[in-house]
């Protein structure tokens, strides 16, 4: 099965051309391959196999329902950071009781609907939180599942804004002070301390920090075990993909023996090297992986609007932008810009900037990329994950839409927004 590959010049998903879905459904639009979804989420599942384990998809990274339903029918748990999103997951079929609920400022709602609809684990970020929690579960008459999350003070090597586990970081109780806090949680009469959590950073190119992290918080999963007798431990998400030259050549299939070696890191050498640190605890392993899954299995396709020659650069406008992929403007993501029909071989260094009212509205800058012109499509690669999850209407464009494709199959997994759809909470 072949994901985004060119055959005869036509960019393609899967066994569908890309330019068929544009003709049918116009652009900025993001368009998922299913099929990589799914082997993304195997391919970690079968590597971890060895280990009484669970994927719990971080939602964020992609949270359209029908990516959701697919990925419950592959039996994934779910990562959730909000209200908002543990209501997508139950409408999409998913179990509550297969989801945890991270992040560190839930409201009273929030907390209220999880323990309504029987959560697997609440995260508490903080004291004051387990307290709150604590509070509302006894208004509810029950007992509320958490664990705390573990901030190791571990350096991630990844951009600063992705950095989650190090003591400068928002995230989590300090790694010196989690025994203290667990013995104190463990007096509050309506929490039940059911497993202790952590997550270093996101878009992890090397196995190292991994390891450094699970080193370091597995003794302490141990001893909470024997005291408190916790059930899990999650070592979060955080597994790096391929950003740079994430298109397969030829007719070559997508997820080859290649392709895996093109991953910075394989779910195998993820799986060899900390299984043998984590199968002694006899708990259960979460992972919270949201990039490894989505990543590259999306791509956002725009439209070259125009091109404006200027006295030191070219730049192509085109009429999507950081409103829809934030991750260059944001923390300097880089995605390939590729044309979705191959003309020429030609090359040429440009910007690609969007319509946006802001300097820092753009795809690229100064890169040399093929030669495209008005009128052009274009798509940018390994958009799967944290694309249309951070997209704004911001300068009241609406949301693009989403199509899923499946082998020969493709459907609207999500209608472009209308200016209707805009505008349509706002009173005069
Ligand atoms: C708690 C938690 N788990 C999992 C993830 C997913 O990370 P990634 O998409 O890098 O796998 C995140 C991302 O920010 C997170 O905050």
């Amino acid at each position: 099965m072949h994901s985004f590959h060119y055959n005869n010049g036509s960019l393609h998903c899967e066994n569908v051309p890309v330019s068929e879905i544009v003709s049918q459904n116009g652009t900025p639009l993001f368009v998922y391959s299913a099929q990589t979804f799914r082997e993304r989420f195997k391919a970690l599942d079968s590597a971890l196999a060895d280990l009484n384990h669970e994927v719990a998809y971080a939602v964020k990274a992609n949270s359209n329902q029908s990516i959701l339903k697919l990925l419950i029918e592959l039996g994934s748990g779910f990562d959730v950071v909000s209200g908002g999103e543990l209501y997508r997951v139950i409408k999409a079929g998913g179990d509550p009781s297969k989801c945890t609920f991270a992040g560190v400022g839930k409201t009273k709602e929030e907390i209220t609907f999880a323990l309504e609809n029987g959560i697997y684990s609440i995260n508490a970020e903080s004291e004051e939180e387990a307290v709150f929690i604590n509070q509302i579960a006894s208004e509810l008459n029950l007992k509320a599942p958490i664990a705390f999350r573990v901030n190791p003070n571990v350096d991630a090597k990844t951009h600063k804004y992705i950095s989650t586990g190090k003591s400068e970081n928002k995230f989590g109780i300090d790694f010196d002070r989690i025994d203290e806090v667990y013995q104190k949680a463990s007096q509050l009469e309506n929490l039940e301390l059911r497993g202790l959590q952590m997550h270093i950073g996101s878009q992890l190119t090397s196995v190292t920090p991994f390891i450094e992290a699970v080193e370091k918080v597995a003794p302490l999963a141990a001893r909470l075990k024997e005291q408190y007798g916790i059930e899990f431990f999650s070592i979060g998400g955080g597994i790096g993909i391929e950003y740079q030259d994430a298109l397969a050549s030829g007719s070559e299939s997508w997820w080859t023996d290649s392709e895996k070696t093109n991953l910075p890191l394989t779910p195998e050498r993820y799986a060899e090297s900390l299984i043998p640190l984590l199968k002694d605890l006899d708990l259960k392993i979460l992972i919270e992986p949201g990039r490894f899954i989505a990543g590259n299995a999306g791509i956002l396709l725009t439209k070259c609007l125009y091109e404006k020659r200027g006295t030191s650069k070219i730049f192509k406008i085109v009429d999507s932008g950081m409103h829809q992929l934030i991750r260059p403007a944001l923390y300097e993501g880089y995605h390939q810009i590729v044309p979705v029909t191959e003309s020429s071989h030609e090359t040429e260094v440009v910007d690609v900037v969007g319509p946006i009212c802001e300097s820092g509205d753009f795809f690229c800058q100064n890169r040399e990329i093929p030669v495209f012109s008005s009128g052009d499509i274009v798509a940018l690669m390994s958009a799967g994950a944290y694309g249309m999850t951070m997209a704004s209407t911001y300068n009241t464009h609406p949301l693009p839409a989403e199509v899923l494709v499946d082998d020969t199959n493709f459907k609207i997994i999500r209608k472009r927004q209308s200016y209707d759809d805009l505008i349509s909470h706002e009173d005069l």
